[in-house]
């Protein structure tokens, strides 16, 4: 069964449209910070600069996630790789990454930048966070970048996530939450949903959400999220959004990066 929804194609298309035309991301677009900017320098080295420039995420989960050699990791929504190829390369030989995404074109991307850095210990599945191709009770440690908040069914993906996790296991995400109510302007975006914004729940309902399908020591950890992130988003989405309508100090004190962790119960 796949999973699909107005916007889910929305996201799609967005994203295939982001990767068919550039090499690296960060134009305008809410789910891109400059890579340098979320990963500690010293992490990047180990990939070429072009590889680690193609980041849609608004975070660095491979810090957060503390990987150990050996462990099976699954990132949710892996885009180009980047995230995939970093975390194969902690967790060495004797690990194995997967990789989820629902759009080819990203697929393909990250299979091609996996090659070049030559690592056989990561695989790339299409697929949906909704309803994951990944068997029951296998995963270490699960990672996901700025990717949740697109999902127009959050509670499936944490169902999802925690019956892959094995026992014991961790999740370790990067995402944008809220703290209060977006404009409904911005809410009733489907342009502003695939930047990463009108998607994103208040954090404690993101706990709630979590914690409801048996995950437990949930924390979330905010994380500076810049107003000029936020206003080259905005400009993106200006051809269906009235931004007269909306506050712009309303959205910068409403949205936010986040860092979450939380376990399967061993
Ligand atoms: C903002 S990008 C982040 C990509 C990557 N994590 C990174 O940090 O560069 C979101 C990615 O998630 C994928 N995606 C969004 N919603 C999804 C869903 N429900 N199921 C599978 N993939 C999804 C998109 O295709 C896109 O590649």
């Amino acid at each position: 069964m796949t999973t699909n929804t107005p916007i889910h194609e929305t996201v799609r298309e967005h994203y295939a449209e982001r990767i068919k035309n550039s090499a690296s991301c960060c134009g305008s677009d809410a789910c891109c910070s400059p890579e340098s900017s979320l990963y500690p320098v010293d992490l990047l080295t180990t990939v070429p600069s072009d590889i680690a420039s193609t980041s849609y995420g608004c975070g660095d989960p491979i810090t957060l996630a503390s990987l150990k050699p050996g462990q099976t990791v699954l990132d949710l929504g892996s885009g180009a790789g980047l995230d995939c190829i970093l975390a194969a390369q902690k967790v060495g030989e004797t690990g194995h990454v997967i990789g989820v995404d629902m759009t080819p074109e990203m697929i393909e991307r990250a299979q091609a930048n996996a090659k070049r850095v030559n690592l056989k210990n990561v695989e790339f599945r299409h697929g949906y966070l909704e309803n994951l191709p990944v068997e029951s009770n296998t995963v270490d440690v699960i990672i996901s970048n700025c990717v949740i908040n697109l999902s127009p069914d959050k509670e499936k993906v944490f169902n999802e996530a925690f019956r892959v996790l094995a026992p014991g296991g961790k999740l370790a995400v990067s995402d944008i939450v809220t703290d209060g109510p977006l404009p409904e302007a911005i809410k009733q975006s489907l342009s502003a949903w695939a930047g990463c914004v009108a998607g994103a729940v208040e954090a404690e309902d993101y706990v709630d959400m979590m914690k409801s399908v048996g995950f437990t020591d949930v924390t979330v950890t905010p994380v500076f999220f810049d107003k000029e992130t936020v206003d080259s988003a905005l400009a993106d989405m200006g051809d269906v959004i009235d931004l007269k309508s909306i506050s712009r100090d309303d959205v910068y004190k409403a949205i936010y990066s986040a860092k979450i962790t939380a376990y399967k119960p061993a």
